[in-house]
């Protein structure tokens, strides 16, 4: 059967510190005051096993091929048990990080191979006959020193959260080649302004594409 609404797959991405958590929460609220049915998710997880995947991922040391191999694989029972469904249903999917990450952390931050990556996404991302990617990904950009400034006052770093500065310039610089090369779909905010002024940003990206009214 087929549903009246359209179903949509935003990702929210960004260095860590970038303060896009609680943005996905209003989003998801202002998408439900419109009468809409969301799905909000996150990776690595979003499934029982996805999650346990993220686990090892955030936990264990290992290299950065079994750590690719570890976050696609998570991504594809996501994608196929539970993003794919949620759209077909006409959900509204809400995604805390997706394929992008991966090209960020394990390809810029970790230097891993993009062409090895590509190929992954290339497997892992194709369902059937169909190609599938985030209809928009909205790109929290931060400098990364503020971002390390915002992180050091926060939580128990994880096994990313807890890298150098220099890491995290790497998977800025990332994000900025995967924005440059996918500019129809990345929509950057800057995450440097306060807390209303990110959510105007973002708000006004979704109501210019007609998927929010008010
Ligand atoms: P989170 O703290 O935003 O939930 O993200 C978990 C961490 O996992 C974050 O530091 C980025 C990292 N990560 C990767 O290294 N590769 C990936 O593909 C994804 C999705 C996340």
């Amino acid at each position: 059967m087929k549903h009246a609404e359209k179903g949509l797959f935003i990702s929210f991405e960004g260095i860590d510190g970038a303060g896009k958590s609680t943005h996905i929460q209003a989003t998801a609220d202002a998408f439900k005051a419109e009468g809409r049915d969301v799905t909000l998710t996150r990776e690595p997880g979003g499934t029982p096993l996805a999650e346990k995947l993220r686990q090892m991922v955030l936990g264990d040391a290992m290299d950065p091929l079994t750590e690719s191999l570890l976050v696609f694989a998570a991504r594809r029972d996501h994608l196929t048990t539970v993003i794919l469904p949620a759209l077909e249903r006409g959900h509204v999917v809400l995604c805390d990080r997706f394929t992008d990450a991966t090209f960020a952390y394990q390809g810029g931050g970790r230097g891993f191979s993009l062409s090895t990556l590509t190929q992954l996404e290339r497997w892992v991302q194709t369902v059937g006959a169909s190609f599938k990617e985030p209809d928009l990904t909205l790109w929290f950009k931060l400098e990364p020193r503020l971002a390390a400034e915002r992180l050091a006052s926060a939580r128990v770093p994880d096994r990313f959260e807890s890298q150098s500065e220099q890491f995290f310039k790497a998977v800025h610089n990332a994000y900025l080649d995967r924005a440059n090369a996918a500019p129809e779909r990345f929509a950057p905010i800057d995450a440097s302004q306060t807390k209303e002024q990110v959510w105007d940003q973002l708000h006004a990206v979704l109501k210019n594409k007609k998927w929010l009214k008010l």
